[in-house]
């Protein structure tokens, strides 16, 4: 028996047009699931054609707004049509923004929130649906072994929900992702009778777009984050693919079948010291 087989199962992964979404995208495929990727962008990216010619799973591309609940409802019910049942939801899309607290705009506040809690929120609802219709319509009885049936949904926080960094000025950001977080107990509670799980994962810091495109913004950013993150001696910090295997193991009913209402934070010991260099020493 493999623990993290997905065969014949689909997952709906958001954010994956690249960074940790594509990469999330690329572990599940590997491990034989169908995903159906929802992300912003007019037509699929290189990445994501990749993908659909390397794992011999059905891989489709989504052009999604997550923080439009008329959007998610008609992508989801499309994803239903095209792959027969939803198992797995992951969602990976989000936004940050950099400014000090006192000149950020409404602006700001409200499309990260709208993206990062709002659109997790719609697009987790919408495949919570889906899976409980699956669910019922398998006339199992509640409580529903998660290891047998149910699903898994995942949502991407962040370790600056545990640990805030002094090299950035995110406020809204760590808002909307302890939000985030604070969906998974109660969602937890909620879906357990259908065997749904519900869980966050906080990645550290990872060397994705979003954070090259703070690197080039903000250069000494990077070199702090390397000092903070203990496993990469000072020298690095994450790369998506050392979150692949925590986030399978979310994901996968046999090897994550009994957890449910977690945070597990991923950041190679960066949030485990208190860090004794400031920004620029
Ligand atoms: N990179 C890190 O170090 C890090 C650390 C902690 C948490 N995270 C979180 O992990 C997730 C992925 O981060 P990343 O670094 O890969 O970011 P990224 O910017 O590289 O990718 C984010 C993806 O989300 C998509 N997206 C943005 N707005 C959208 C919308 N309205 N509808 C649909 N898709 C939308 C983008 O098009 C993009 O493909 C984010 O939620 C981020 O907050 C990242």
């Amino acid at each position: 028996m493999d623990l993290f087989d997905l065969t014949g199962q689909t997952a709906v992964v958001t954010g994956a047009a690249r960074g940790l979404g594509l990469s999330f995208a690329s572990v599940l495929a590997r491990a034989h699931c169908n995903v159906a990727i929802l992300d912003i962008g007019r037509a699929a990216s290189e990445g994501v054609d990749h993908l659909r010619t390397t794992h011999g799973v059905r891989i489709e591309y989504y052009t999604c707004d997550i923080s439009s609940k008329a959007q998610v409802v008609d992508t989801i019910e499309r994803v239903q049509q095209d792959f027969g049942r939803i198992d797995i939801n992951v969602n990976a899309a989000g936004v940050v923004t950099d400014e000090p607290f006192i000149s950020t705009s409404e602006d700001t506040i409200n499309r990260t929130f709208a993206i990062n809690f709002t659109g997790s929120f719609l697009v987790a609802q919408a495949c919570a649906a889906s899976m409980i219709k699956r669910i019922e319509a398998s006339l199992l009885s509640p409580p529903v072994d998660p290891a047998v049936e149910g699903g898994s949904i995942v949502f991407i926080a962040s370790i600056s929900t545990h640990l805030p960094s002094m090299a950035q000025n995110i406020a809204p950001y760590v808002g909307s992702k302890a939000a985030v977080r604070g969906l998974v107990k109660p969602l937890a509670v909620e879906l357990a009778p259908y065997g749904i799980r519900v869980n966050s994962l906080s990645p550290g810091y990872m060397m994705t777009d979003m954070m090259e495109g703070l690197q080039r913004r903000q250069p000494d950013l990077v070199r702090q984050f390397q000092r903070e993150t203990l496993l990469g001696g000072g020298r690095r910090i994450g790369r998506p693919d050392e979150l692949q295997g925590p986030l399978l193991m979310l994901c996968s009913r046999r090897a994550g079948g009994w957890m449910t209402g977690q945070d597990l934070l991923v950041d190679g010991g960066a949030a485990s010291w208190k860090h004794a260099a400031a920004l620029g020493d």
